[in-house]
């Protein structure tokens, strides 16, 4: 029987109730076999809630994946992890994620919170069918009958729209993209965790595609409740699943807030670029802006704001340190925290109609 996680059925907005995971000095480092140290993650303090959807957003090495995985102690062999992650689990243990070991760390993996990976095709052993895969994981992690993992395998199949009959006596390459996707999707929530990590989960899709994606993520975290982090560098994928965003640049995260406020009134230079290089779906096509430069080395950053060779805001003073994120105040009185020594001057410039940011129907 598929159930909901510990009653959370709406979102709770950052900032509200115990967090469920509360990230305190993040950090990720991989030390690579020629000397060099790439500071993929800088010193993360974030907060999820029970049942909060919260988006990852950046470009393309910023740090996102590495992120994902140093929650979930997935880190290849290179990758260190420092600081605080607690689990407030729904039963009321407080758990050190980064302190757990053995059998606990395979408890916490897959039961508490799992992990939908970037590449969908990549996560399937091309040699076993989708049955197998089911019940490999199931039997991995707990003592379910073959009947009870059938019934709970058939069960969350059809909640992502997919006919169990066909699917489970299916290799993974007699799948298309969606289908494995939502695969991906039902297996991870096969234990029921409270935390769904999602790391570019549209990505390589057609948009028609994306669209049922999207629906389904809807639909069954509206019936089950879990918490989810989704990475994307998609910005309308996070204003239509979001309750929350975070902007991530450099192994930073420089700006948080609502959807709405982040995307209506952006407080970060790089917000403001990422959204101002989005074309619109309707209406005349505005000057687009392109971000100028590229994402700089985490193994060699600029001193100072790390976005300021990239910023036209910036100044002589944006050079002397990397400003922390702090909060600032919105009209809608939500949080939202910015780290920019000039966020006062940063506006929209255009205006933002809440479907440019949506995929199409
Ligand atoms: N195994 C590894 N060894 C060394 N460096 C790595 C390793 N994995 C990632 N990195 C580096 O860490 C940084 C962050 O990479 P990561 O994959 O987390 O970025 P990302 O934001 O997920 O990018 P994308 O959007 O392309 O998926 C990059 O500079 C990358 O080169
Ligand atoms: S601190 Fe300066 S360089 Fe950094 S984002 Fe703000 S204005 Fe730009
Ligand atoms: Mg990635």
């Amino acid at each position: 029987m598929v159930t909901s996680t510990a009653g959370a059925t709406r979102a709770v907005r950052g900032g509200q109730g115990k967090p469920l995971l509360s990230i305190r000095d993040f950090k990720v480092e991989y030390r690579t076999g020629a000397g060099a140290t790439v500071h993929a993650v800088r010193g993360i303090d974030l907060d999820l809630y029970p049942g909060e959807s919260l988006a990852l957003v950046g470009e393309s090495g910023c740090g996102k994946t590495t992120f994902g995985l140093g929650l979930l102690r997935l880190l290849p062999r290179l990758g260190h992890a420092s600081g605080t992650v607690t689990f407030n689990r729904g039963d009321g243990a407080e758990i050190d994620i980064l302190g757990l070991d053995g059998r606990d760390l395979r408890q916490f993996r897959w039961r508490d919170a799992a992990m939908v990976f970037q590449g969908a095709m990549n996560a399937f052993n091309p040699l076993l069918k989708i049955r197998g895969h089911m019940h490999d994981t199931m039997r991995a992690h707990t003592k379910a009958s073959r009947q009870e993992i059938e019934d709970r395998a058939g069960e969350l199949l059809r909640l992502v729209r997919l006919e169990p009959a066909r699917v489970m006596d299916s290799y993974p390459h007699e799948l298309s993209g969606g289908m494995r996707q939502r695969v991906l999707i039902a297996m991870s929530l096969l234990l029921e965790p409270e935390v769904l990590i999602l790391d570019e989960p549209t990505t390589a899709l057609d948009i028609l595609t994306q669209r049922s994606i999207v629906d389904v993520l809807h639909e069954v975290r509206e019936r089950l409740g879990f918490s989810m982090i989704f990475i994307s560098h998609d910005l309308s994928l996070a204003a239509e699943l979001a309750d929350r965003v975070a902007t991530m640049y450099a192994g930073r995260i420089v700006e948080t807030g609502g959807v709405r406020d982040l995307f209506y009134q952006p407080r970060h230079p790089y917000t403001l670029a990422l959204i101002n290089a989005v074309p619109p779906i309707v209406g005349d096509l505005p000057d687009l802006e392109s971000i100028p430069g590229g994402p700089p080395s985490l193994a060699a950053l600029p001193r100072g704001c790390t976005f300021h060779p990239r910023c036209k805001f910036a100044t002589e003073e944006c050079k002397a340190a990397d400003p922390p994120l702090l909060a600032v105040t919105d009209q809608s009185g939500d949080a939202h925290e910015v780290a920019c020594i000039h966020s006062g001057e940063v506006h929209l410039d255009r205006r933002v109609r809440s479907d440019d940011l949506e995929t199409p129907a």
